[in-house]
C-alpha cells in the first residue's frame, strides 16, 4: 500500500512540475536587444532583426488565421500600412499557422470590403511559426490563455534593434492600430526632440520637458524667458510643438 501511495505521489509531483514548466513565459523587456530569429514568411526568409537595422520594426502576433478578430486587425493594418512606411517602420505579422494558410488568408482578406473600404494589397510579411520557436522567444504564448496559439502581442523595436514598447491584448479584443501608430510617432518624437510625451498626447500637442528637479532650478529656467517653453507648476514644464 505504501509503495502504491509513493508511486502516486511521485506521479502527481512530476505532472505538477511539468505543468509549471510549461506555463513559464519569458517576455523580452524594454531596452533589451530584440531576440534574433530566422523564419519563413509569405515574402520569403526573414532574418530578424539584423536585416532591418536602421529601420523601426513593429511585430504583431495573432492567434489564428481565418478568425474574425484577427481578420479585422490585419485589414485595418493593411489600410494603415502606408502610414507605417512613412514613419520608416516595417510591419511583421506572426502566427503559429503555416505558410499556405497565411497565403490563402491574405487572398481572402484582399477580397473583403470591410467598413465599405476595399482592402488594399497586403504588403507586409506574415511569418509562419508552426513550431512556436519565435512566439516563445518573444513571450507571445500565454499558456493560461492558450498553450498553442499566440495572444495579440505588439513589439516596437528601434532602428538599433532594441525593444522600445510592448503590449498584449487578449484573444477576444482586437487592437487599436491608431494607438500603435500614436506610440510609434511618440517614441520617434521623444528621441528626436529630447522631450517626454504627456498622457493622451496626439500629433500636434505640446511636449513635456524633464522636471528641473528643484524649485530653484525651475526659477532659473523661468528667468531664461524662453518663448518656446512654459510651466504649470515648478515640476511641470512644456515645450511648444512647432
Ligand atoms: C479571432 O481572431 O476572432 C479569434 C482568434 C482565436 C480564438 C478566437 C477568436
Amino acid at each position: 500500500m505504501k509503495k502504491i501511495l509513493l508511486v502516486v505521489l511521485m506521479f502527481a509531483l512530476t505532472i505538477s512540475l511539468f505543468s509549471q514548466e510549461k506555463k513559464e513565459v519569458r517576455i523580452p523587456t524594454l531596452g533589451e536587444l530584440a531576440p534574433s530569429f530566422t523564419a519563413e514568411s509569405t515574402q520569403g526568409e526573414i532574418n530578424f532583426p539584423e536585416d532591418y537595422f536602421n529601420k523601426w520594426k513593429v511585430i504583431f502576433s495573432h492567434p489564428s488565421d481565418f478568425t474574425p478578430v484577427c481578420s479585422t486587425e490585419l485589414i485595418e493594418l493593411a489600410n494603415k500600412q502606408e502610414e507605417f512606411e512613412n514613419l520608416d517602420a516595417k510591419i511583421f505579422v506572426i502566427s503559429t499557422d503555416g505558410l499556405n494558410s497565411h497565403l490563402e488568408w491574405i487572398n481572402s482578406m484582399e477580397s473583403i470590403n470591410y467598413k465599405d473600404r476595399k482592402t488594399p494589397k497586403i504588403n507586409f510579411p506574415i511569418i509562419s511559426d508552426v513550431n512556436m520557436q519565435v512566439s516563445r522567444l518573444y513571450g507571445m504564448i500565454h499558456p493560461y490563455e492558450n498553450s498553442t496559439h499566440n495572444v495579440r502581442g505588439v513589439f516596437i523595436i528601434s532602428p538599433d534593434n532594441h525593444i522600445r514598447f510592448f503590449c498584449f491584448y487578449p484573444t477576444n479584443v482586437g487592437r487599436n492600430i491608431d494607438e500603435i501608430l500614436r506610440v510609434l510617432i511618440a517614441l520617434q518624437m521623444s528621441e528626436k526632440e529630447h522631450v517626454l510625451i504627456p498622457a493622451d498626447w496626439q500629433k500636434g500637442d505640446d511636449f513635456l520637458l524633464h522636471s528641473p528637479g528643484t524649485v530653484k532650478d525651475a526659477e532659473a529656467l523661468k528667468a531664461k524667458n524662453d518663448p518656446d517653453i512654459y510651466s504649470l507648476a515648478w515640476y511641470l514644464w512644456f515645450k511648444k510643438r512647432k
